[in-house]
């Protein structure tokens, strides 16, 4: 089963790098608003993107402005952390000013900050924390520290209105793999994880072997399009049995191993195929588990996050075998799969209405673990 209203977010792109995205059905963004509304302004700088939006009641998106930085990483190959950083610095408060003039408020019209303050790349994080902390400061408006996975699980909440935990989710990007039962709102119990690299690094690692380049993901998942996903055989990681846990290091390994040797052997390798059959693989891997996930925890509405969740092939299998159950498919558009602001305002909304507060002690949290809610509460209030 479908989701209604499923990929009703459209993006358009501006010269200078700065992507809009708009709401294509109007009726979504009212202009009106009542006095139990609360309007978040969303902040997110953790990797390559510098992000604001304006979220009303966690779900409706009155602005999300991302800043690409693709095009200057693109070069090197992958992302240079410090480049990351300097480049959060320059765009922050054009997103931020943006965000507020495109939902048509001002600072004093929102009830909260929210901000990403971990997992990511610490430089980068610094940014976007700094400038929401200075923000909640001379404004005197609460901060909401919110963590970035949690943001991407919140994005299925932007795009249906309808969807409410409980729910299962898979949540792939550069740097996580996770199966995650969402309890409740902000109840996140982690029930599988990978054990060596995240689902997005080894699209990126294999993209860059065959010669696909930076960004990884989406090079790999058109090159897909045109190759044959049963040319090859690569394998795929069984854990330990009765885990949800992933593995894709020996897959990563193989088609290094696949490619040395067509190398040494003079032969040429057609990269179309190695695309198409290393991405069956990880997506046969993601599906299953989601599925065994589903089945044993009973649960009837299946949810995707992440960078990966835009993938197309992962998206269509998924939607097979849940049409096949009858269970719910919820997916993000792609826009609001890869990293956004309004995702963050999404996320802060619950926290915010949970009672969370970040002080002017918050700080970036590199590695901060998902889902335990106790050190979830920092700072002073
Ligand atoms: O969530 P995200 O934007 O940033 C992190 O939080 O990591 O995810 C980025 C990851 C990258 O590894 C990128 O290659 C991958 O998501 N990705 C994709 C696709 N689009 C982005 N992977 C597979 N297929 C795609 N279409
Ligand atoms: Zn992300």
């Amino acid at each position: 089963m479908e989701n209604k209203n499923a990929e009703k977010i459209e993006r358009r792109t501006e010269e200078d790098g700065v992507i809009f995205m708009s709401i294509k059905n109007d009726e979504e963004k009212t202009n009106t608003s009542s006095d139990k509304d609360i309007t978040i302004l969303a902040i997110e700088s953790s990797c390559d993107e510098t992000a604001a939006a304006v979220v009303r009641n966690g779900r409706e998106v009155l602005s999300n402005i991302i800043s690409s930085q693709i095009a200057l990483h693109t070069i090197y190959g992958g992302v240079v952390p410090e480049i990351a950083s300097r480049k959060h610095v320059e765009k922050i408060n054009g997103c931020v000013k943006a965000a507020l003039s495109e939902a048509g408020l001002e600072l004093k019209d929102i009830d909260a900050i929210a901000v990403t303050y971990g997992p990511g790349l610490v430089g980068a994080l610094l940014v976007g924390v700094s400038e929401a902390k200075a923000l909640s400061f001379v404004t005197g408006k609460p901060l909401v520290g919110v963590h970035h996975i949690e943001g991407h699980i919140c994005a299925n909440f932007i795009e249906d209105k309808n969807l409410e935990p409980p729910f299962m989710c898979l949540v792939a990007s550069g740097g996580h793999s996770h199966l995650v039962y969402v309890k409740d709102y902000g109840e996140y119990d982690i029930i599988g994880q990978t054990r060596d690299d995240a689902a997005g690094e080894a699209f990126d690692k294999v993209a860059r072997a065959i010669g696909l380049g930076y960004p990884g993901g989406p090079k790999v998942d058109a090159a897909a399009k045109e190759g044959n996903p049963d040319a090859i055989h690569f394998p795929r990681a069984k854990t330990t049995e009765k885990s949800y846990d992933f593995s894709f290091s020996g897959l990563k390994s193989a088609v290094l191993n696949y490619l040395n040797q067509a190398e040494m052997k003079g032969e040429v390798v057609n990269k179309n195929d190695v695309a198409a059959s290393f991405q069956k693989a990880v997506v046969d891997v993601l599906t299953e588990h989601t599925m065994d996930a589903a089945a044993e925890y009973g649960c009837k509405k299946i949810a995707i996050a992440g960078g990966v969740a835009s993938n197309t092939a992962l998206r269509e299998r998924l939607e097979q075998e849940c049409d096949k159950r009858g269970y719910t498919f919820f997916r993000p558009s792609p826009v609001l799969c890869t990293d956004n602001a309004a995702m963050i305002g999404a996320a802060g909304y619950y926290e915010y209405l949970k009672g969370v507060r970040s002080g002017m002690d918050l700080n970036a949290v590199p590695n901060l673990p998902l889902g335990n809610r106790e050190r979830r509460y920092h700072g002073r209030s």
